[in-house]
């Protein structure tokens, strides 16, 4: 009785605790000038606020309230003396519409060697859809900007943020450690070029995890130097599905090891899972890459490996991929191709593809036969498996 009495004062001590450290400080960033306008340049007052959560030393909230707060490029540079920022949104931080004013930014909001800092909620709203439309003309554009990328940071949490028609890609995980991706949403036009939703390189222990990504490019890609990455619970399309790669691209390559993508459906997408290289020398590879309880809807390609990757026959032709595929599993897939070559694997004939399991995979193709079409590939197939003339 008496342990249950002091446990009780024990935890509501705690509890009280907690809450005030955790509470801290809010800094409202209309009291450093911002406007909820759409209209106002509000970036020096967004950087004044981080100014002051960065040299502070208690947990600090930035806060910015509904509206719709026009800002240009935004560096929240470290490193800072607080392990504990928390950028806090209930209205939009909205890009510049016109492009050029980013446009060569390579980022938007761009976080640089922080340490602790979480964003939370709001909407990101990059405004590219004039730049798409400059890049499908024939004439010359800016490249555009990421709207949201950290780079050299750990400890980082993006929990229910909204990110609109990003110029670029949307989110961008560069050299970081320990990223805790949920809840987001991710929404461009399935014809925007460039857009992809997560981009993560060189980064690991990364999780993505329940999360609406609808672009006009990868819903998550996978670059060189990622590892222990886990994502789960993901809705993908439209879009081009989830890719590991392109990897290859450089001689001298980190390589990707141990990344799990769990529970995604993927609906209307170019591809389902895929591991892509380019067709050219490097010391990288993909290995331990688990494809796990996946549902196609009219997907056009569901499981593909290209190690053929040569954009218009340049800086490529003829020469094959160095990058060894090994270890890759994918256990059950289901669903339905809206092309007969549901599981394509063309894997470099100088480093075969190894140790591929194909384990409960039933897909389908209006009432025809589905068929698969594999190069260069070994490994094995458990339980049911349809296409199942892989190995
Ligand atoms: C693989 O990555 C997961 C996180 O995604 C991690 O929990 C696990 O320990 C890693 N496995 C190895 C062998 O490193």
């Amino acid at each position: 009785m008496t342990q249950i009495v002091l446990n009780a004062v024990v935890y509501f001590l705690l509890f009280t605790l907690t809450s005030v450290i955790i509470e801290g400080v809010t800094l409202n960033v209309v009291d450093f000038g911002a406007k909820p306008d759409g209209e106002t340049d509000s970036t020096n007052a967004l950087l004044s606020a981080w100014g002051r959560a960065c040299s502070s030393t208690s947990p600090t909230t930035i806060f910015v309230p509904l509206g719709r707060f026009l800002v240009g490029k935004v560096v929240f540079k470290g490193r800072c003396n607080n392990k504990g920022i928390t950028i806090h949104i209930d209205g939009a931080l909205v890009a510049p519409s016109k492009y050029d004013v980013i446009g060569n930014a390579e980022n938007w909001l761009f976080f640089d060697d922080v340490d602790g800092v979480s964003v939370i909620g709001g909407v990101l709203d990059g405004q590219g859809t004039d730049l798409w439309a400059c890049k499908r003309s024939a004439k010359s554009c800016p490249i555009g900007a990421t709207n949201m990328g950290f780079t050299n940071s750990n400890n980082i949490v993006i929990n229910g943020v909204t990110s609109l028609n990003s110029q670029m890609f949307h989110i961008v995980i560069d050299r970081c450690d320990s990223v805790k991706i949920q809840g987001v949403k991710i929404f461009a036009a399935g014809n925007s070029p460039n857009t992809d939703g997560i981009h993560v390189q060189l980064s690991s222990s990364v999780n993505i995890l329940n999360s609406n990504i609808a672009t006009g490019d990868d819903c998550i890609s996978i670059g060189p130097g990622t590892t222990n990455l886990w994502i789960q619970n993901i809705a993908c399309g439209p879009g081009h599905g989830i890719s590991v790669g392109s990897l290859g691209k450089e001689f001298q390559e980190a390589g990707v090891q141990n990344v799990t993508v769990k529970t995604v459906t993927f609906t209307g997408t170019e591809n389902g899972v895929r591991i892509k290289s380019w067709g050219r020398p490097s010391n990288g590879y993909a290995r331990k890459i688990l494809f796990q309880h996946v549902t196609m809807v009219n997907v056009q390609n569901p499981i593909v490996i290209d190690q053929n990757y040569c954009p218009n026959e340049k800086n490529c032709p003829s020469q094959v991929s160095g990058v060894e595929i090994s270890n890759v599993i994918y256990q059950d897939i289901h669903g339905t191709s809206t092309t007969a070559i549901a599981v394509k694997m063309n894997c470099s004939p100088k480093n075969p593809c190894t140790g591929i399991r194909l384990e409960d995979v039933m897909l389908t193709y209006e009432s025809k036969q589905v068929v698969a079409s594999c190069n260069h590939a070994g490994g094995i197939t458990s339980g049911v498996v349809q296409p199942n003339n892989c190995f």
